[in-house]
């Protein structure tokens, strides 16, 4: 059984009063999906200071794949670890298209984040080009490729994956639950070729794009669609609250 998984990325938004402020009128009802919150590194130690006695976990939403050094303005998986991060998102589009991150360079980073004992939210999708071109999948694939293709089987399968096709973040406009299903299939599929059967079956599947209170049921319905990554709507407490219920709903 695959826990669900509401994944809030805050992205460059809240300072540490604004966040401060949203965790005061934070109230999700528990449930059994689990429930984290990445926001800006400056605002972890505020998140850690409202999340500690909740049970509800937070992570990062990028890492540099070193311990330390002299690497200026980056920011090390055991800094994360040390302000108890469980989650780190890795290779956001936005990261890989505005920042240049390469395939190969996203995938020392989930390394670096397991080996020191937190997960990698793995984000993959395509752009709108690749999709009109039918080279989805080739996208995809190669992304996954990167990751897994050496990760040793128990490593693997505490990856999590987003499927965040590029032409919906932030859009408006959200994939159809079918089709977002057909692709989370394919990336089962994938991860199933490149370590085996079992691992494919644990590793979680996100789908992230303009994921909402009024839309999140329909992918929770699907069958390898196993929790959503959510930028915008996470700003909102009450609509992250609500989000969270109805996966419960789900879940239950
Ligand atoms: P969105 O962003 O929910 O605002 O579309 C999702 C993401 O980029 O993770």
């Amino acid at each position: 059984m695959r826990r669900i998984l509401i994944a809030g990325n805050w992205k460059m938004n809240h300072t540490a009063a604004e966040a401060g402020e949203f965790f005061k009128a934070f109230r999700p009802a528990p449930g059994a999906a689990e429930l984290i919150i990445c926001p800006p590194f400056t605002d972890i130690p505020v998140t850690r200071f409202f999340l500690e006695k909740s049970g509800v976990p937070w992570g990062a939403q990028n890492v540099y794949p070193e311990e330390k050094g002299a690497y200026t303005g980056e920011i090390s998986p055991k800094m994360l670890a040390d302000l108890g991060c469980s989650y780190v998102i890795c290779g956001h589009s936005e990261r890989r298209q505005i920042l240049g991150e390469s395939d190969a360079f996203v995938a020392q980073k989930v390394k670096a984040v397991l080996a020191f004992g937190m997960q990698p939210i793995l984000c993959v999708g395509e752009t709108l080009i690749e999709r009109e071109n039918g080279q989805a999948e080739a996208r995809i694939r190669e992304e996954l490729c990167a990751v897994f293709q050496d990760l040793p089987k128990d490593k693997a399968a505490k990856v999590v994956v987003a499927y965040e096709p590029i032409w919906a973040i932030g859009s408006g406009q959200a994939a159809e639950a079918g089709d977002a299903e057909k692709v989370a299939f394919y990336i089962r599929q994938t991860i199933r070729a490149l370590a085996d059967k079992h691992t494919a079956d644990q590793v979680r599947i996100l789908y992230g794009g303009s994921v909402q209170s009024d839309n999140i049921i329909e992918f929770l319905k699907e069958k390898n669609i196993d929790g959503a990554l959510i930028g915008g709507a996470s700003l909102k407490s009450k609509e992250l609250a609500e989000i969270y219920s109805k996966a419960n709903s789900i879940s239950s």
